[in-house]
């Protein structure tokens, strides 16, 4: 592995853009946890904690709760290229899911404000399909590139 200290950075940027069959017969690339799962654990704690918000029928802690989601936070930028690097072609259709989830969680964050109970599970239910709409798409393949595993 010595020998990728001297290539020059713009090749490497290169290789990374190459998409996922440039590396599809390579080892895991991943050492340690992405970043982004880190912010997608928090994505579910923040979810389940709208869940208990709204059993208990807390309208104000379902708005406090929504944008955190909506503006979660993201990976570093050399995180995010290799992310890209992998996603090549697909990467259009990934960010549409994020912004999908935005706009989920601005509905929420709306119908929460209007303290409307039956439109807050409505919005709710279509910000949870974003997120299985994604890890239907990208999850799996996601795991298996930069962890190797399933
Ligand atoms: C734009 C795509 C995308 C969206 C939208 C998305 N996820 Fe994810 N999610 C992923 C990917 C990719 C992984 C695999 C990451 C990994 O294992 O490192 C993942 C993994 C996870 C995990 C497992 C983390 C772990 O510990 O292994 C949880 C929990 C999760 N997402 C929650 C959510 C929730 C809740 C939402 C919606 C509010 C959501 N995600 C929306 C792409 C997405």
């Amino acid at each position: 592995m010595t020998e990728r200290k001297h290539i020059p950075v713009a090749l490497l940027a290169l290789a990374l853009l190459g998409g996922p069959s440039a590396h599809a017969q390579e080892a895991p690339e991943a050492r340690q946890d992405m970043a982004l799962r880190g912010v997608m654990k928090q994505l579910g704690q923040d979810m389940q904690a709208v869940t208990g918000a709204i059993s208990e029928e807390d309208w104000q802690l379902v708005a406090q709760l929504a944008p955190r989601i909506g503006q979660h936070e993201e990976p570093p930028a050399r995180e995010k290229m290799r992310i890209l690097g992998w996603l090549g072609a697909d990467a259009r259709k990934f960010r549409n899911f994020d912004l999908e989830l935005g706009k989920g969680a601005e509905n929420l964050q709306q119908a929460a404000e209007q303290e409307d109970g039956q439109a807050v599970i409505a919005a709710f239910g279509k910000l949870q399909q974003s997120c299985l709409a994604c890890h239907q798409s990208f999850r799996q393949p996601f795991v298996q590139h930069f962890y190797g595993e399933r």
